[in-house]
């Protein structure tokens, strides 16, 4: 799967599942967004380990990493954003999807969340066979409640004062989408 996408401001991507050339620009993009400390509840940024144990997953089909790459930028400056579906923790729900995305700055609001999205999400199903995918979000991130609630997402939940980052707390939305509905709704 290749596919070159044209975003609302002219910008060229091309969309495709991440490869080994790809790692360090997916990992550059998530340490930044760590930077950021607004997004992610997370403060440690990933080790070369845990790199490759994320790349094996990809390398081996076990999970899904759709990647924007931009024509003629070398790695790792190349990877404009990536959405990730990984699996759940659990066995019996191995038809259930978990959604990732980052957009780096630069190439946020022109429409690149929605296409990563919707590719992530039809790879899943032809792939990996997932049926739902699931995700969580800060519910002070209105952009990408926003993107969510556009795509079809319900809100299934909020989990009150879920994290604690910089000196306050953040409530955390968890959001659900039934991969047949998101098609049935999006038809190419
Ligand atoms: C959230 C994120 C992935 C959105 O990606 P994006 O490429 O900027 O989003 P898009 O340009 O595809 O926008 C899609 C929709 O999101 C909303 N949106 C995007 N930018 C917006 C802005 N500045 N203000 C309000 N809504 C906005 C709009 O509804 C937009 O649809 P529209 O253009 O038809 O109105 C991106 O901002 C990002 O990576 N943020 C940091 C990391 C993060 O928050 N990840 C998600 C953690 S849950």
């Amino acid at each position: 799967m290749k596919s070159k996408i044209t975003l609302k401001d002219g910008r060229i991507v091309i969309l495709k599942h991440a490869s080994r050339e790809d790692v360090d620009g997916v990992w550059k993009n998530f340490d930044d967004v760590v930077d950021e400390a607004i997004y992610l509840p997370i403060f440690e940024k990933v080790n070369d380990y845990e790199k490759e144990s994320w790349y094996d997953d990809i390398k081996y089909g076990r999970e899904v990493c759709i990647v924007a790459q931009i024509p003629k930028v070398k790695p790792p400056s190349n990877i404009a954003g990536q959405c990730e579906i990984t699996n759940s923790e659990w066995e019996a729900a191995s038809h259930v999807g978990v959604l990732g995305i980052i957009v780096r700055e630069d190439y946020r609001g022109i429409g690149l969340g929605e296409v990563l999205i919707d590719c992530a999400i039809r790879e899943s199903k032809k792939i990996k066979n997932k049926k739902k995918i699931i995700l969580s979000c800060f519910s002070t991130n209105e952009i990408a409640l926003r993107l969510y609630q556009n795509l079809g997402f319900q809100r299934i939940g909020i989990r009150k004062k879920q994290f604690f980052m910089n000196d306050r707390y953040y409530d955390e939305v968890l959001m659900e989408i039934s991969i047949d509905d998101y098609l049935e709704k999006h038809k190419n």
